[in-house]
C-alpha cells in the first residue's frame, strides 16, 4: 500500500482522529500503573492527548528544545543504514498514518501510533536519548556485517522495543513495542514471562520473535545503565564475530 511520504495534517480523516483517540485513551488508561514514570513525565512535556494526532511541527519544537530530536517522515519500516545514520544524527525515521479502527489490536507494520506515541516521548530523556544515538553509532560501524548487525538487532529489541525498567521496586514498560499495544502491555506486566536482570552478553545470544507476545523481558534500573553499557555492547559484539 502507498503511504504518506510526508504529514500533510489536513489529509487525516474523522476515522483516524477516532483510532488516535480510543489507542490513547485505551492506553493511557493501562498505562497509568504500567509506564515507567519518566515515560509519563514525557508525554505530558511533549503534550501529547487524546482528541489530537500530534503535529510533528510542533513536537519538532519540543524536541529541539529539549534533546534536540527532528523527526523524518518515513512510509514504512525503515531500511537500517538509514536507520542507524538518522539515529546517530538524532533524527527519529516515523511514519505519518494510522491503522483503521478494524486494524485496532494487530497490524504487520508499525503505524504513527507505535511510532509517535511509542518511541517518541522517550527521546526527551536525555539518558534515553544519548543511549539511542549512540547505539546508532556503534550499528554504522557495523552495517556491512549482517550478523553483527543481528546481533545488535537483539539488544534494541530488548531495549527500545520491549525494555522494562525497575523504578521504586516495582517493574515498568519503557520499550515502545509494549507500550504501544493492548495486549503485550498487559502480557508483559503479568508473571506469565520471564524477567532477567538487563545483562548485555545475555542479550546477545536471546533471539527474538517478532510475531508472538514475548516470553522474556529484560529490566534494567536506570536509563543511564543503558547508555553506560555501550563499551560492554561494542565488546561483546567483538567477541563473536
Ligand atoms: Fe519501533
Amino acid at each position: 500500500m502507498t503511504r504518506p511520504t510526508e504529514q500533510i495534517y489536513s489529509n487525516y480523516t474523522p476515522e483516524d482522529f477516532q483510532v488516535w483517540e480510543t489507542l490513547f485513551n485505551r492506553q493511557m488508561n493501562l498505562l497509568q500503573d504500567a509506564a515507567s514514570e519518566k515515560y509519563l513525565e514525557a508525554i505530558d512535556m511533549i503534550g501529547f492527548n487524546a482528541k489530537k494526532i500530534p503535529d510533528f511541527n510542533e513536537v519538532n519544537k519540543v524536541f529541539k528544545m529539549n534533546t534536540g530530536w527532528s523527526i523524518e517522515v518515513i512510509p514504512n519500516i525503515c531500511p537500517d543504514d538509514k536507520f542507524f545514520s538518522c539515529a546517530a544524527n538524532k533524527i527519529f525515521t516515523s511514519t505519518c498514518w494510522l491503522r483503521t479502527m478494524a486494524q485496532l489490536d494487530y497490524l504487520e507494520e508499525p503505524d504513527m501510533f507505535h511510532d509517535v506515541f511509542g518511541h517518541m516521548p522517550l527521546l526527551t530523556n536525555t539518558d534515553y536519548s544519548n543511549f539511542f544515538t549512540a547505539f546508532g553509532r556503534l550499528a554504522l560501524n557495523y552495517i556491512d556485517k549482517p550478523y553483527a548487525i543481528e546481533l545488535l538487532s537483539r539488544i534494541y529489541w530488548f531495549t527500545i522495543e520491549f525494555g522494562l525498567i525497575r523504578e521504586n521496586g516495582q517493574l515498568k514498560i519503557y520499550g515502545a513495542g509494549i507500550m504501544s499495544s493492548f495486549g503485550e502491555t498487559k502480557h508483559a506486566i503479568a508473571n506469565h514471562s520471564q524477567k532477567f536482570d538487563f545483562n548485555v552478553d545475555k542479550i546477545l545470544d536471546t533471539p527474538y520473535r517478532k510475531d508472538i507476545l514475548q516470553d522474556k523481558y529484560f529490566v534494567i534500573d536506570s536509563f543511564d545503565q543503558l547508555y553506560s553499557s555501550i563499551p560492554d555492547i561494542e565488546e561483546g559484539l567483538k567477541k563473536r564475530i
